[in-house]
């Protein structure tokens, strides 16, 4: 694959009013979501959710890439269509998680290293043979006291940069995904610090492990107070300090940066977003998303595992993309959520 192709892979990615739909929950995290609607976490009931996922009807007008799991990228669709085929029909591009894990960080409590480097250069391969075009890797970074480390963060930028090396010789567009948590009772400040710190160094490792930029995609935390945080920043205050914080550590000739929604109610992730984008219309590289939960959420509740649901569950779905198109171009308004 030339350096030109995956330019134009990570171009389309970020393309104007488009954005990635995050489909790639590990068993254990589909266990949960399933959990909460009182389904069972089963391989058929698992493919038939991510078949109304893959399948929805319009979605490729706002949806430019899905990310999928090692099971549902060998999983078909009810008519026996594989999955990755199914997208690239519908002009959505496949991408994979290809990391095994965020697991205890050996002696440093309460901090996590991302795993699933050893055989990655196979398993790359394979997953660009069954379809995939770009591929992510989720790096957690925990807000707490004395912490993150240096070492946690040091540790997590190098293993993101190696995924991403191997990525771009395998001819996939790596999304690097340093996710600092909003868990915690931070404010918003440390937030900003914190999230600084691990992009200035997340950049400069990669730069250290030859990995171009131009091919490249950031997914990030938008800048925010932690959940359990007495004062919650307002939705001015988290587009002003996410952009602050992107203008201070992100590379201009990165083709574009996508936010993880990271327990965002559905509506908030895209009136940050929204904001962003009315506010900034200049910047270096567009502001889109690769959302999990605030594009599931309520796709999911309407599904709630009965057939008869599939419709109106792939209709909350379509809305939620539309409500996250607009909020790429700046042109999300709240009375869109009334008319649905
Ligand atoms: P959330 O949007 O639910 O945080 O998930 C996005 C994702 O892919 C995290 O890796």
């Amino acid at each position: 694959m030339s350096a030109q192709e995956l330019e134009t892979i990570a171009r389309a990615m970020v393309a104007r009013g488009k954005g990635i739909l995050a489909i790639d929950e590990s068993l254990p995290t589909i266990k949960k979501r399933f959990d909460s609607i009182a389904v069972e976490s089963t391989e058929d009931n698992r493919r038939a959710y991510r078949d109304l996922l893959i399948t929805n009807p319009g979605g490729n007008e706002y949806i430019s890439g899905m990310i999928l799991f090692d099971e549902t990228i060998r999983q078909s669709t009810a008519e026996g269509m594989p999955f990755p085929q199914t997208l690239i029909r519908q002009g959505i591009m496949p991408g994979i998680k290809v990391d095994t894990g965020a697991k205890d960080l050996a002696g440093h409590p309460d901090e996590k290293i991302t795993e699933g480097l050893d055989g990655l250069r196979e398993r790359l391969a394979e997953y660009k043979k069954l379809g995939a075009r770009f591929a992510k890797w989720r790096a957690v970074i925990t807000i707490g006291d004395g912490i993150p480390s240096t070492a946690c963060i040091e540790a997590n930028a190098h293993a993101l940069a190696r995924y991403a090396a191997l990525c771009q010789e395998a001819g996939l567009v790596p999304i690097v995904e340093p996710e600092v948590l909003m868990d915690a009772d931070n404010t918003i400040e440390r937030c900003y610090v914190v999230t600084e710190i691990t992009l200035k160094t997340v950049f400069n490792v990669l730069f250290h492990q030859g990995v171009t930029t131009e091919h490249t995609i950031l997914k990030t935390n938008m800048v925010i107070s932690g959940k359990k945080c007495k004062t919650q920043a307002g939705v001015h205050e988290v587009a002003d300090q996410t952009v602050r914080c992107l203008l201070n550590t992100v590379p201009a000739a990165l083709p574009g940066i996508v936010f993880l929604s990271g327990g965002q109610s559905a509506e908030i992730a895209t009136v940050h977003l929204n904001a962003m984008n009315m506010k900034y219309k200049n910047l270096p590289w567009p502001l889109s998303f690769s959302y999990g939960r605030a594009l599931q959420d309520p796709c999911l509740k309407a599904w709630a595992g009965k057939k008869e649901n599939i419709t109106a569950a792939q209709r909350a779905l379509l809305h939620r993309e539309k409500c996250n198109s607009l909020a790429c171009l700046g042109q999300y308004s709240a009375d869109m959520e009334k008319a649905a």
